[in-house]
């Protein structure tokens, strides 16, 4: 995802600043290439040393200096460095530095370079949650943000002080889920993105339920890759152990009848839909409102849910509607009539049985069937199923195939 890409990134004096190590490497790990501007006040909490080892991998050592910290050192790094940068992160981000940023100072290597900058530019808050509510720091604040610049946290939770409140620099995973946004293409921007995931659960009584195997993997990652490519997504889940994706609207449901309700609710507002949940095809007859004893026995009867991609299939102003068929075995033909059968536009075929794919993991092994092409991808992972799937998307979509 960031292979090549090169990342210019200011770290600034916060308790924070050695989480810095993690995001460094965390990036270098997705192939970018990352500089390093290190105010005065971050070197009182980490080592310029520290932060240069982190850049250098045995493998594939980073070509020359990686850490700055002096403007004068290195005349025209201020230039240069922003020149060569593809995104300017600053992670975390002092009151201090953001406060020089909105109005204009530049008197170090960062502020410098954060002015001789003219891309796109992140930065993650990191404070003492009264820095964070002060009033002049909120006005700089929203001037950045007026500007275009991106703002990724800060969270609530306990403060390096002892003290609860907001001011928690993001999640280094919410900083890199950041920075591949600011880096993807924007190609499905503008449009409102259905996705489903996870299972549904059927009740027998108020303690026992039938379902299947589905973690959400597969949809969740469906829905994230659609954020970062500027959709609009809203994911409607079944009962899952994940967390969902940032800046997605998410409904929760239990039942099949609960997500075929909120499937219909949210489709007309939608222009792609993509049925990745693994829904129950039956569900008991009757569920017990309370809970049936051992000396009972029990035998279920059952009857079917209701087809969800059957009814989206139907609507008169259906959006492209994206269904996906977990089958055991090479059945694509299954694949292939459940496209024609549904009226849909895409079939993702994938085979259960096969060691690392399906079901709670987090690879696959697909086959994107549509009514013009068949494409069997290797086993990859989730993510990058969903990358190739919204390719195919667009291909279809917008190039006629
Ligand atoms: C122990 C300690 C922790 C600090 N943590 C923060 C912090 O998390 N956020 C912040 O904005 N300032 C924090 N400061 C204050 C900054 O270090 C100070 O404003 C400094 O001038 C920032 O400089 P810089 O923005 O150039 O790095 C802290 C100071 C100390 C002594």
């Amino acid at each position: 995802m960031l292979k090549d890409r090169s990342i210019l990134l200011g770290i600034t004096g916060s308790v924070a600043a050695y989480k810095s190590i993690e995001l460094i490497k965390g990036l270098r790990h997705e192939g970018a290439s990352v500089k390093v501007v290190m105010t005065e006040a971050s070197k009182r909490f980490i080592t310029p040393l520290s932060i240069e080892l982190a850049t250098e991998s045995p493998i594939e050592p980073a070509s020359g200096n990686s850490v700055y910290c002096d403007m004068f050192d290195s005349p025209l790094s201020h230039v240069s460095l922003p020149a060569d940068a593809d995104l300017f992160v600053v992670a975390p981000a002092t009151a201090n530095i953001i406060g020089k940023y909105a109005n204009g100072i530049a008197d170090d290597l960062l502020s410098t370079a954060l002015l001789a900058f003219n891309g796109k530019v992140i930065i993650a808050p990191a404070m003492n949650w009264r820095m964070y509510e002060n009033p002049v720091f909120q006005k700089n604040l929203q001037y950045l943000v007026s500007i275009g610049v991106k703002t990724v946290g800060p969270e609530r939770g306990s403060l390096a002080c002892g003290e609860e409140g907001i001011g928690r620099m993001a999640d280094i995973e919410k900083i890199m889920e950041a920075i591949r946004t600011a880096l993807s293409k924007q190609d499905i921007a503008g449009e409102k993105v259905l996705v489903t995931a996870g299972p549904t659960r059927e009740d027998i009584d108020p303690v026992r339920y039938i379902s299947n195997r589905s973690s959400g993997k597969m949809g969740y990652a469906i829905a994230k890759i659609a954020k970062r490519r500027g959709a609009d997504v809203t994911l409607i889940s079944g009962p899952v152990a994940i967390k969902p994706p940032d800046g997605v609207d998410v409904i929760n449901v239990e039942t099949a009848n609960e997500m075929h309700a909120a499937v219909m609710d949210n489709i007309s507002r939608s222009s792609i839909f993509v049925m990745s949940a693994a829904v129950a095809d039956f569900m008991p007859a009757e569920s017990k409102g309370r809970k049936i004893e051992k000396k009972e026995g029990l035998s279920l009867d059952l009857i079917k849910t209701g087809d969800i991609l059957e009814d989206a299939g139907r609507l008169r102003n259906k959006p492209f509607i994206v269904g996906f068929a977990a089958e055991t075995g090479q059945r694509l033909d299954r694949a292939r009539k459940k496209l024609v059968d549904k009226n849909i536009d895409v079939i993702v075929f994938n085979d259960v049985s096969k060691k690392g794919s399906g079901f709670d993991v987090d690879t696959n092994e697909v086959v994107i069937i549509d009514k013009k092409a068949e494409k069997r991808l290797p086993l990859m992972s989730k993510d990058d199923v969903a990358i190739a799937l919204f390719d195919r998307i667009i291909e279809l979509k917008y190039n006629n195939g």
